[in-house]
């Protein structure tokens, strides 16, 4: 039976309503927070319960459905067959837990691997990006134009400077170059929403050296609709099960940032 998508998105609008509400409540008490992979990946209760909340959810309504999240849910999964969800349920903790503020919950949901519904929220701010395939892409109840081309000179970059660091250290120059070639260079710590940014037009390139799908899934979907770029460094469609490097940007501009990508081993 084929899935009715915008009804779909509104029941989902609903979770994601409900799973901010209680991160919002939660900030007025103490939190656990964990290290992961090294002492600054962070992660706390919060985003344990709240990828629990959601893989409920899909279990009890669409018991067909699978699900690949951040903290563990479908690790073992190998195929993108049949209908996907792929959720971060804070992307940006590092923001949660210091600035409580700048962090989103993301959902994309593929069927055979082809994107058909993004959502992501950005819950302090409560502004929602949303995208239906073919339907355009939406920045809370206003429609998103298609992204218009812009120059390098006049574009703003997303890009974190630990990987300037990194580039340094690895004795390339090139995201030097371009970070020196734009108008200016801006991290706000949430990938989720720096790419829902340059759906927007607030950035015109996000740039990351390694990426999860669970942190661009849903904001992937938001980029086609407003026909911007999203691939990987190599010029090849992001994977939905590997981590991998990262470009989206205004189509008039990502061949041309395409060759100050750094080449990665
Ligand atoms: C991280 C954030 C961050 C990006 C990292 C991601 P998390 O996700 O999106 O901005 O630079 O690469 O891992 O761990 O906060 O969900
Ligand atoms: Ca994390
Ligand atoms: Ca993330
Ligand atoms: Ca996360």
């Amino acid at each position: 039976m084929s899935i009715n998508y915008p009804e779909l998105l509104h029941i989902v609008k609903g979770w994601v309503e409900e799973a901010g509400e209680t991160i919002r409540t939660s900030m007025d008490k103490p939190l656990n927070i964990e290290t992961k992979s090294n002492v600054n990946d962070l992660v706390t209760e919060m985003d344990y319960q709240t990828e629990a909340f959601f893989k409920e959810k899909i279990a009890a309504h669409y018991p067909h459905h699978q699900m690949l999240g951040e903290e563990g849910t479908g690790e073992s999964l190998r195929s993108t067959k049949g209908v996907l969800w792929i959720i971060d349920p804070i992307d940006g903790t590092t923001n949660f837990v210091h600035q409580q503020y700048n962090f989103a919950i993301s959902i994309g949901i593929f069927e055979d691997g082809v994107g058909q519904l993004g959502i992501v929220y950005d819950v302090m701010k409560r502004e929602w990006f949303t995208a239906l395939k073919g339907e355009g892409a939406f920045q809370n109840d206003k429609q998103l134009e298609k992204r218009k081309p812009v120059t390098l000179e006049k574009a703003i970059v997303g890009l974190n400077s630990r990987w300037l660091v990194w580039e340094h250290k690895n004795g390339g120059e090139k995201l030097h170059d371009l970070v020196h070639k734009s108008r200016s260079a801006r991290s706000y710590g949430s990938a989720a929403l720096e790419l829902c940014y340059v759906a927007c037009g607030r950035l015109d390139t996000y740039i990351n050296l390694r990426l999860s799908p669970w942190d661009y899934a849903g904001s992937l979907i938001i980029l086609k609709e407003v026909g911007a770029s999203a691939t990987t460094f190599s010029n090849e469609n992001p994977s939905l099960l590997e981590k991998g490097t990262f470009i989206a940007s205004a189509p008039s501009l990502h061949e041309e940032l395409l060759s100050y990508m750094p080449e990665i081993k």
